[in-house]
C-alpha cells in the first residue's frame, strides 16, 4: 500500500527549504522501491517546525520537523513511513500541544487539505455553507451574517452583517464585493496561510457574499508579494468555474457570480479600502473622502462589499453550522475566533486561532515559549505597524476588541510582534513615524507633512535638543494628525509613538545619540 506523506507549499514552509524536502523524499522513495504519494498541503502555523512533514499511519498524521534535505535519508533508515522514532519525530500532528489547544474554525482545513483540490474541499466540509445559502432568501444570509457577531479583521473591526445590509438596500443594477488581501501590516500572514492554504474558502466566502447582497461579480486584490497564494487562488478559481461553483448558473441554481484576482500596486496604502478600489479601478492609490461609504458608491461608484480575507472566509463556516455556532466562541462584542499571528523575536513563531478572550500572556509565553533570544520580552507591538506597543505590565490583558482599545491599543488584524528587553522604544517611535512618511499617500496635511515634521521632532530628542519642549510637540504634533487625518494611516501612526512617550519615556530621555 502506498504510504501518504505531506510536504506543505506555503510560502512559510519553502522559505526554508520545503520544496527541497519534497524533491528529496521523492528521489528516495523511489531509489529505495518505497510506493509513496507525496501531496502537497497548506501550513499547519506551526512556523518553528517547517518545514513540517507528515506522515498517514493508521489514518492518523504524524509529525516530523524542522526536516532538511539532509535528514531525508536518516528518516527513511528509520522507518518514518511507519512513524519510528526519530530525533525530528514530534508524535501525532493534533496532539501537539501548540495545535491542540487551539479552536480551529476558519483555519480548520489549512494545513489539512490539498489546497486545489475540490474533492478534499469538498469532502471536509466545503461548499456546505454555499448550499444553505442558495436555498436562503438575501435577507436571511445578511441576517445570520449580522447574528453571528463577525466583526471585520481586516482592522476596522465593523460588523460584517451591517455592512453588508448597507449593500444589500442599496440599489444599483450592478454590485461589487472586493476582498482586501493587500496585508500590508508587519507581522501578519494570516491572509496569505489561508489563501495558499484554503483558497476555496475564500471564494465560497465571497460567492455567498455576491448572493447575499445581489452582485454578480468580484475583485480579490492580493498584495503583490504573494506569488504562491495568486497561483493557489488562480488555479482554485479556475477549478471552481469548471465545476459549476463559479459562473453563470452556480449549481444549476440559476445564480450568476464571476470571480477575478487582481495584484495590488505594492503600497501599504493601497490597503485602506477607498485606496484600495482607486488602484482596482486602475488609478493610483490614494484615499477617497468619506462619506459615501463603499458600501453604497464603490468599486465604480457601485455598491461594493470591501471585506477582509478572514472575514470573507469565516463566512462559510457560519451559513453551514448557523450563526449561533460561531457566536458561541468568544467573549463581549467579540465574537467567534481570531486567527493570532505570533512574529518578532519570539520562539514559536506562527498561527494560533482562538477564541476571543484569551491573555496575551498566555499566547506570548505558552504558545510562542517567551523570546527567541531567550531574553526577557519587554513589549509587543499589536496591530501591524500602527498598533500601539503594549509594555510586559500589561501583558496579563485580554485579547478582545473593547478590553485593547481600553488600554489604548488596538488588535487591527491580528498580528503581534515581539521585542526583547534590548529593543530601544524611542528609535521604534522614531521607525513608526517614519514609515508614515514614506507610506502616506500625500493627500492630507497632518499625515503627509506631520509625519516628516514628526520624524524631525523626535530626531531632536534624541540628539538632546530642547528635550522638554520637543516631547510636548511630539505630543501635540500627535494629537493633530489623531484629529486631522482623512485615513487611518495618518491617523493611527501616533498610537505608536504615543504607547512609547507614555509607557517607555526613559528611552526618549537617554544621553543624546552623536
Ligand atoms: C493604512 C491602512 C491600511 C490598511 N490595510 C489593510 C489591509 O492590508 N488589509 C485589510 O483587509 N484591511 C486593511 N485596512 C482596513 C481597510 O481599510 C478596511 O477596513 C477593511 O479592508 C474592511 O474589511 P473588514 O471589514 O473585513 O475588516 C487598512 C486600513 C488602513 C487605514
Ligand atoms: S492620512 Fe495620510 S495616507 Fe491617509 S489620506 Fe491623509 S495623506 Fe493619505
Amino acid at each position: 500500500m502506498s504510504a501518504v506523506v505531506y510536504v506543505p507549499r506555503d510560502a512559510a514552509a519553502l522559505s526554508v527549504g520545503a520544496e527541497e524536502v519534497a524533491r528529496t523524499i521523492a528521489r528516495e522513495a523511489q531509489a529505495r522501491d518505497v510506493d509513496i504519494t507525496l501531496k502537497r498541503n497548506g501550513s499547519r502555523g506551526m512556523c518553528w517546525l517547517e518545514p513540517l512533514v507528515e506522515v498517514v499511519v493508521a489514518g492518523e498524521r504524524y509529525a516530523y520537523g524542522p526536516v532538511e534535505a539532509h535528514d531525508i535519508p536518516g528518516l527513511f533508515e528509520a522507518d518514518f513511513l511507519s512513524n519510528r522514532p526519530h530525533p525530528l519525530q514530534l508524535g501525532p500532528t493534533e496532539r501537539i500541544p501548540y495545535f491542540a489547544s487551539q479552536q480551529r474554525l476558519t483555519f480548520a482545513r489549512v494545513g489539512v487539505t490539498e489546497p486545489t483540490n475540490l474533492e478534499d474541499y469538498l469532502a471536509h466540509d466545503g461548499y456546505q455553507g454555499l448550499r444553505n445559502a442558495l436555498s436562503m432568501s438575501a435577507a436571511d444570509i445578511v441576517q445570520d451574517v449580522t447574528d453571528s457577531g463577525l466583526r471585520g479583521r481586516g482592522g476596522a473591526a465593523f460588523p460584517t452583517g451591517i455592512k453588508w445590509k448597507t449593500v444589500l438596500d442599496t440599489p444599483a443594477v450592478q454590485k461589487y464585493v472586493t476582498c482586501n488581501a493587500d496585508e500590508g501590516d508587519s507581522g501578519t500572514f494570516s491572509d496569505r496561510m489561508l489563501m495558499e492554504g484554503d483558497p476555496f474558502a475564500l471564494i465560497e466566502g465571497m460567492t455567498i457574499a455576491g448572493i447575499a447582497v445581489g452582485a454578480t461579480k468580484g475583485f480579490i486584490y492580493l498584495r503583490v508579494e504573494y506569488p504562491h497564494a495568486h497561483r493557489a487562488l488562480t488555479e482554485a478559481i479556475e477549478v471552481a468555474y469548471r465545476a459549476g461553483y463559479l459562473g453563470s448558473d452556480i449549481l444549476g441554481k440559476g445564480r450568476r457570480f464571476d470571480l477575478e484576482v487582481r495584484l495590488g500596486a505594492g503600497a501599504y496604502i493601497c490597503g485602506e479600502e477607498t485606496s484600495m478600489l482607486e488602484s482596482l479601478e486602475g488609478r493610483r492609490g490614494e484615499v477617497r473622502v468619506r462619506p459615501p461609504l463603499p458600501a453604497v458608491k464603490g468599486l465604480f461608484s457601485q455598491p461594493t462589499i470591501v471585506n477582509n480575507v478572514i472575514s470573507l472566509a469565516s463566512i462559510p463556516l457560519i451559513l453551514a453550522k448557523g450563526a449561533a455556532y460561531y457566536r458561541d466562541y468568544g467573549v463581549g462584542r467579540s465574537r467567534g475566533t481570531l486567527p493570532i499571528q505570533l512574529a518578532g523575536n519570539i520562539k514559536r513563531g506562527g498561527l494560533v486561532e482562538r477564541a476571543f478572550g484569551l491573555s496575551l500572556r498566555e499566547l506570548l509565553y505558552d504558545y510562542g515559549g517567551g523570546s527567541a533570544s531567550g531574553r526577557p520580552l519587554r513589549a509587543v507591538q499589536i496591530g501591524g505597524p500602527l498598533g500601539a506597543y503594549v509594555p510586559a505590565s500589561q501583558f496579563d490583558v485580554v485579547i478582545d476588541y473593547e478590553t485593547l482599545s481600553g488600554i489604548g491599543a488596538l488588535l487591527g488584524h491580528g498580528g503581534i510582534v515581539a521585542f526583547d528587553d534590548t529593543v530601544d522604544m524611542a528609535r521604534m517611535a522614531r521607525y513608526a513615524m517614519e514609515f508614515c512618511a514614506i507610506e502616506s499617500c500625500g493627500k492630507c496635511t497632518p499625515c503627509r507633512i506631520g509625519s516628516t515634521r514628526g520624524v524631525e521632532v523626535i530626531d531632536r530628542i534624541l540628539y538632546g535638543v530642547d528635550r522638554d519642549q520637543n516631547v510636548q510637540l511630539l505630543e501635540d504634533l500627535c494629537d493633530t494628525m489623531v484629529e486631522g487625518s482623512l485615513c487611518g494611516l495618518g491617523g493611527m501612526a501616533p498610537f505608536p509613538v504615543r504607547s512609547a512617550l507614555r509607557h517607555f519615556r526613559d528611552d526618549f530621555l537617554k544621553p543624546p545619540v552623536r
